[in-house]
C-alpha cells in the first residue's frame, strides 16, 4: 500500500513550491476499474498495439531543456485515466491540450526526481486542472500531494506503475517501471529520468550526488529488468527517443565500467564524451 505523508520541511526549490497548498495524509493511490472486455480494434489508434491493448502512451518533447515528458492512460477504462512523468512548465499548455483531445482524465503530474535547476510543470498543471495530485519520492524531500517509496504502486485504471530507487544524480532519484503481469505493458518500459540515459547518465557532483551510489542503482534497479525492458530517459541531447536494458548494458560507456574506474572519472568530471547537463 502506498503511503502518503505531510512533508513538514520541504527543501527543494522555487519551482516545486506551488506544488501543493494542501497535503493529504494516509490515503492509497488507486482508482479501480474493471477489465475491458472491449476487442483491440475498439481501442483506437492511439493506442500502443504492440503492448497492452489497454495502454495509450505518448512521448513529448521540450526543445529547450531537451526534456521528455510521458504521457501515460489507461485507454479501455472508462474514465480513460492518465498521469504525466516530468512535465515541463513550457508545455504544460501544450500536454494539457493533447490529454484534452484525446479525452483523458489526468489523474497525476509525476516527478522522478527534482533539484534547483530542474524545471517542472507540476505546480502549473495543479493550477490548470483542480484534482490533479502530484507525486514524488519522499527521499526528495521536495514538496508534493503524494510521496512514494520504492516498491510502492502508482495505479492509473487497471495499470500501474512501480517505483524503484534510483539515487545518485540525487539522493531522491526514482525510476518508474510498467507494472509486471498478464494485463501490463509489454515489453516493460522504465521511466528513468536522469539515473540513466540513453549512452550516458545525469551528474553526480551536485546536490546528494554520488557516482557510486548511480552505479549500484542503475545495476541493480534498472539492469535487473528483463533485457526487452524499454529506457525512456528525461533528456536526451542527440535525438535518441528509447533504448532498452540490453542496448544500455552493452553501450552505455558509463555503466558498462568497471565500478571503480566509472566512479573515478566520474568524480573527475569524466563525461565519456556526452554532453553532462544539469538537468
Ligand atoms: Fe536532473
Amino acid at each position: 500500500m502506498l503511503r502518503f505523508r505531510l512533508l513538514r520541511f520541504p527543501l527543494y526549490p522555487s519551482n516545486l513550491s506551488a506544488l501543493s497548498p494542501k497535503h493529504t495524509s494516509l490515503c492509497v493511490i488507486s482508482l479501480s476499474g474493471t477489465p475491458s472486455t472491449k476487442p483491440r480494434s475498439q481501442m483506437g489508434s492511439y493506442t500502443t498495439s504492440s503492448r497492452s491493448p489497454k495502454l495509450l502512451f505518448r512521448q513529448l518533447f521540450e526543445k529547450e531543456s531537451s526534456t521528455y515528458t510521458y504521457l501515460l492512460a489507461d485507454a479501455s477504462h472508462p474514465e480513460k485515466p492518465a498521469l504525466l512523468v516530468d512535465p515541463v512548465d513550457r508545455t504544460v499548455d501544450r500536454d494539457l491540450s493533447l490529454i484534452k483531445d484525446l479525452g483523458l482524465k489526468l489523474i497525476y503530474a509525476i516527478n522522478t526526481h527534482v533539484h534547483a535547476d530542474h524545471v517542472t510543470g507540476t505546480g502549473l498543471i495543479k493550477t490548470k486542472v483542480p484534482g490533479v495530485k502530484s507525486i514524488i519520492s519522499k527521499a526528495s524531500d521536495a514538496k508534493a500531494d503524494l510521496f512514494v517509496e520504492s516498491g510502492d504502486k502508482i495505479h492509473f485504471g487497471d495499470l500501474f506503475l512501480e517505483v524503484r530507487a534510483t539515487p545518485g544524480h540525487t539522493l531522491g532519484c526514482v525510476t518508474y517501471v510498467t507494472g509486471d503481469g498478464p494485463d501490463q505493458p509489454q515489453p516493460r518500459m522504465a521511466f528513468t529520468g536522469d539515473a540513466l540515459l540513453i549512452r550516458g547518465c545525469g551528474r553526480t557532483d551536485f546536490q546528494g550526488g554520488s557516482s557510486e551510489q548511480l552505479y549500484k542503482s542503475v545495476r541493480s534497479q534498472i539492469f535487473s529488468l528483463p533485457k526487452e525492458t524499454l529506457i525512456y530517459p528525461a533528456h536526451d541531447y542527440k535525438g535518441f527517443t528509447v533504448s532498452t536494458v540490453e542496448e544500455e548494458m552493452l553501450y552505455n560507456p558509463r555503466l558498462t565500467k568497471d565500478e571503480i574506474n566509472w566512479g573515478s572519472r566520474m568524480n573527475n568530471g569524466g563525461n565519456f564524451g556526452f554532453t553532462v547537463r544539469s538537468s
